[in-house]
């Protein structure tokens, strides 16, 4: 591991959390180093000594199937990985999570967002003395009935008309969870109301977005956390205006701050934990929707950061979407390890991190409508895992935070899968198919999906088991060309099928990926929820503002590389 971290004596505990234990001075670590090092993966033999082995690492977890048998593993491996679990206590920093412990170190903040899906009805979860689910219901029935206005028309703009369009308006946790989720479950969508997504500054996002739009139909939610994120409430104000000027140029409103307000009052909601910034926003309190500290923002879309999504699928969808969640979190709370699925995709993925080399994992959903799915993984995994201090202060002792890329098939097939196939570098893949299409569509008599999914078993097939000089020989393949046309097989990959692309299942699926990242933030002894190292650019980009915009002196303070650029900058823009 190259070492990037500036060097750390031992620090004092932010809150009473034990200290993580160090993986790699365990036992376990040293004998799955061993085995690493001795084992020589032979999928095409292990299958054909093993016929049980599909079978075997095959594993149920709520409607997911979920196949770990064309990875690099043996019985050993799995029960190595087993080990290194109990030897970090893997079990015990889940339970943890789950009753509210301030496992957020460096925040010092409980992670609950598996409360946001606890069903009504269960014996109460109290933190610090609050009920937290009675908390989490009051907002989630708060939720539901406004999606519910909004969907049967009750909730109008101020002329009177009812929602076409509403607009959220975020960034990382606050739009990528809401935008993925929307986009995998456009089958469920009401056929009357479209949402759509700003979250980047340039102001080319907002622009797009709103350009079309009829401002009497339609609806912003600004969605942040903090209330203070830069791209947000700039956002925000843009399409304030936005709405103030569509309003006055039609006549709708009077230049007046009243009728500016009684606008705003009927076309901006809001989802925040921090309702007295919104309320200095403009927005009425009694328009927004909270969630707590204890939600994380990449961990979010099931709060009421979900609440495009529960207008856009309806209560009782987003109910089902909940539903699912849930049930992976009972799977992972109450499987063993060695039939626990997000836990086993964990420790795997630490075994191709730490011990096979591996430095990237592809997300390959079968599912156009789970485009967005490696977009929003690459939050979830990367702001969680991407650190290289552990949540005491002191360094990580081995390699954390591997890079998290994907895009649908079979698009990728015809991009970037020969490097997967026939590159120098293992990347463990996930592929993700649903069996029953939203849309399924035939061609002449052939039903285009299950062609789809033949690429899918196709893929993972050629992957795992390549094709030899023999083989290729033996197609006639001329001689010079043979070496370039073998398959060395041996890339591994974990397939998950799926009934449909449901709520529950979608919700199943982030859950699968939220403890995915968790189990391998605890072998690594990092914090996996809280996020500095977005911290330096947004700060150095509040200081470097005043230079673009021609302050001499703030541009003489910057270093020559920057100075230069930005002087660069200020030649080329023409207004
Ligand atoms: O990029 C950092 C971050 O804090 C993310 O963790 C978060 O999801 C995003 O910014 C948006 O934050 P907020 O919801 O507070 O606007």
């Amino acid at each position: 591991m190259v070492n990037l971290s500036s060097g750390h004596g031992k620090r004092p505990t932010v809150n009473a959390q034990p200290s993580p234990i160090d993986a790699a001075s365990t036992d376990a670590w040293t004998k799955l180093e061993a085995h690493a090092a001795d084992l020589k993966p032979d999928l095409r033999r292990w299958f054909d000594e093993d016929p049980g082995r599909a079978e075997r690492f095959t594993l149920k977890a709520a409607d997911l199937t979920v196949d770990l048998s064309k990875n690099l593993i043996t019985d050993e491996t799995l029960a190595l990985l087993d080990e290194l679990a109990t030897s970090v206590n893997v079990t015990g920093r889940f339970e943890a999570m789950l009753r509210g412990d301030k496992i957020n170190v460096t925040e010092n903040r409980s992670v609950l967002h598996t409360a946001l899906r606890r069903p009504r009805g269960l014996e109460p979860l109290v933190v610090n003395e609050q009920d937290i689910d009675a908390d989490v219901h009051e907002v989630l029935d708060r939720v539901a009935a406004f999606a519910d206005d909004v969907r049967d028309g009750n909730w109008t703009g101020v002329t009177g008309k009812r929602v076409a369009t509403v607009v959220n308006i975020g960034i990382g946790g606050s739009d990528l969870g809401p935008v993925m989720v929307y986009e995998a479950l456009k089958p469920y969508v009401h056929p009357e109301i479209e949402v759509r997504f700003v979250s980047n500054i340039d102001p080319a996002d907002v622009y797009e977005k709103t350009a079309d739009l009829d401002p009497e139909t339609t609806l912003f939610i600004v969605a942040s956390k903090t209330f203070t994120t830069l791209e947000t409430l700039t956002n925000a104000r843009l399409a304030r205006t936005w709405l103030w000027e569509q309003f006055s140029a039609r006549g709708i409103i009077d230049d007046t701050d009243a009728a500016r307000t009684g606008a705003v009052a009927k076309h901006f909601v809001a989802v925040s934990t921090a309702l007295d910034k919104v309320a200095e926003f403009g927005i009425d309190p009694t328009n927004a929707f909270g969630f707590w500290d204890w939600v994380g923002g990449r961990y979010s879309v099931d709060s009421a950061i979900g609440t495009s999504v529960a207008i856009a699928i309806g209560p009782d969808r987003f109910a089902e979407f909940l539903g699912g969640f849930h049930a992976m979190d009972e799977h992972a709370r109450t499987a063993p390890v060695a039939q626990n699925v997000p836990f086993l995709m964990g420790l795997l993925n630490v075994w191709y991190t730490n011990f096979l080399g591996a430095h990237t994992h592809a997300v390959l959903p079968y599912a156009q409508y789970l485009h967005r799915f490696p977009a929003y993984l690459q939050q979830l995994t990367m702001e969680s895992n991407g650190k290289s201090v552990r949540w005491d202060g002191t360094p990580v002792t081995s390699d954390t935070g591997e890079i998290f890329w994907g895009e649908p098939g079979t698009n990728g097939q015809h991009a970037f899968y020969q490097l997967i196939h026939q590159g120098t570098r293992l990347i463990p893949a996930d592929f993700i198919a649903v069996a029953n299409p939203a849309r399924p569509l035939k061609d002449g008599g052939i039903d285009v999906h299950g062609l789809f999914l033949a690429n899918f078993f196709a893929q993972t097939k050629a992957l795992a088991f390549g094709k030899t000089e023999d083989e290729v020989r033996a197609e006639g393949t001329p001689e010079e060309i043979v070496p370039a046309r073998v398959f060395p097989g041996n890339r591994p990959s974990t397939s998950i099928l799926a009934p449909e692309l449901s709520p529950a299942v979608v919700g199943q699926l982030i859950a699968l990926y939220e403890h995915i990242t968790f189990v391998q933030g605890i072998v690594w002894g990092i914090d996996s929820f809280d996020q500095w190292g977005v911290e330096l650019g947004k700060k150095l980009a509040l200081e470097i503002a005043p230079a673009v915009s021609g302050d001499g002196l703030a541009l003489a303070d910057q270093d020559p590389s920057t100075r230069s650029l930005i002087t660069t900058y200020l030649e080329m823009r023409q207004d």
